[in-house]
């Protein structure tokens, strides 16, 4: 297995079966240290800088969070106006990282341009992990989510994912490049507006990732043991910013979970995964369900960061 020492976190495209159990081995190794709410001192010496060009709340102070619980120090900035690269100068990411990697030993990076952590990946000396790029990818969401999972139904390989919301998506990416590595069968639902593209359905029958592209949830749900959301009244990703504006969309009928749907037609056994935040996909009624695990997935996100902090950093091998 490849070392995860030094190494940038920026896609799941050529993550191998092998590194998905070592990070949740290193997660189950880490978490009473989240679950006691102490601060650990494993990576005391480091420094993490999140360079965050859009908008995020579990992302961004989970992963500064996780640092925190390993006993390092955290600096950044949450909104890119106020730099360099949000002003008039509108820095470039080669000149702002070149100088960024001077001041921390990791760099978490969000971004509205598919593809901007990897460029700067390309000039910093020190890893850069991938916190959502555009529509591209969001790795350490997947990563927990895939972790949940498995902590849940104590496997990933055998089991239905029901995808639901909108397939541009960058954790839809992450987690069908991911299903490659895993003996899953996903059935995938949403507007037509918001299918796959053509050319990553092609890449995902290339990868052998089995897909089934179905019209509404309601005739899939009862095939699913693990119900994996997004919403479709979505936010444009490839802006810093989207302010809403006027009154919202409802989402259709076809792409909701709701309780009665659960109830009538789910697996009794069936898990809800969203990566929040959440419009009326879910309704709220479902939180107190047996089915919903998506406050646990907020947990593992901090232990999922914790791990991948420490494992870039070379603090465990
Ligand atoms: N799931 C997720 O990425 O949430 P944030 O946008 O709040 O980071």
């Amino acid at each position: 297995m490849r070392s995860f020492a030094g190494r940038d976190i920026l896609s799941l495209k050529e993550f191998e079966r092998e590194e998905y159990f070592r990070v949740f081995e290193v997660c189950d190794r880490l978490a009473p240290i989240a679950k006691e709410r102490r601060n650990a001192d494993l990576l005391k010496d480091k420094t993490l800088l999140t360079a965050f060009y859009q908008p995020s709340t579990r992302t961004r102070m989970a992963t500064e969070a996780a640092m925190h619980r390993l006993g390092g120090h955290v600096l950044g900035f949450a909104d890119a106006r106020m730099t360099r690269a949000g002003d008039f100068y509108q820095e470039p990411i080669k000149d702002t990282v070149r100088m960024l990697e001077f001041y921390a030993d990791v760099i978490a990076m969000r971004h509205f341009q598919h593809g901007a952590p990897a460029e700067a990946a390309r000039w910093a000396s020190v890893p850069v992990i991938n916190c959502g790029d555009g529509w591209g990818e969001h790795p350490t969401q997947v990563l927990t989510d895939l972790y949940t999972t498995w902590k849940e139904k104590g496997t990933i390989d055998g089991l239905k994912f029901l995808l639901v919301g909108d397939m541009r998506m960058r954790t839809m990416h992450s987690i069908l490049y991911a299903f490659s590595q895993f003996d899953v069968e996903s059935f995938v639902v949403c507007p037509p507006e918001m299918s796959l593209l053509p050319e990553f359905k092609a890449e995902l029958d290339e990868r052998s990732v089995v897909v089934h592209e179905v019209e509404s949830v309601e005739k899939c749900i009862g095939e699913a043991d693990v119900i994996y959301m997004e919403p479709v009244v979505q936010a444009d990703y490839t802006k810093g910013r989207d302010e809403r504006a006027g009154e919202l969309p409802t989402t259709p009928e076809a792409y909701r979970v709701t309780r009665r749907l659960l109830r009538d037609r789910a697996k009794s056994d069936a898990i809800v995964l969203h990566s929040l935040p959440r419009m009326d996909e879910l309704p709220t009624d479902v939180d107190d369900t047996r089915h919903a695990r998506y406050w646990v997935e907020a947990f593992n996100g901090v232990v999922m960061r914790m791990a991948l902090l420490a494992l870039v950093l070379g603090a465990v091998e």
